[in-house]
């Protein structure tokens, strides 16, 4: 399996999120400044997509990521659960890398 090609960094607004649907399944992918945090889309509590709209993931303060379903908080930098009914579990990672400004999934993770 090869890199898949997500986005530019450019087309995540800094501190937000955007959500993609990759080989690999749902991934949602968290900018900060120039770096980028990815997630596989699907909440520890129950085990479905963290989000009812597209690309909306992430609480008023743009400091969590928001699951809509039940309200748990993840941190951006780990996707571990600060609040909410899995608090302590995590999100599953996805490795990520941005060259030249575009936002590549790696494969096999
Ligand atoms: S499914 Fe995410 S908090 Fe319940």
């Amino acid at each position: 399996m090869s890199r898949e090609r997500l986005c530019t960094l450019a087309e995540i607004p800094d501190h937000d999120a955007r959500g993609f649907r990759t080989s690999q399944g749902e991934v949602v992918v968290a900018r900060r400044g120039t770096e980028v945090f990815a997630y596989q889309n699907r909440c520890p509590h129950i085990g479905i997509c963290l989000n009812f709209q597209p690309d909306v993931f992430m609480e008023l303060t743009q400091r969590y990521l928001l699951c809509s379903n039940h309200g748990a908080l993840f941190r951006v930098e780990d996707g571990y659960c600060v609040h909410g009914p899995c608090s302590g579990q995590s999100l599953r990672r996805k490795d990520v890398v941005t060259e030249n400004g575009v936002v590549w999934l790696l494969p096999g993770n």
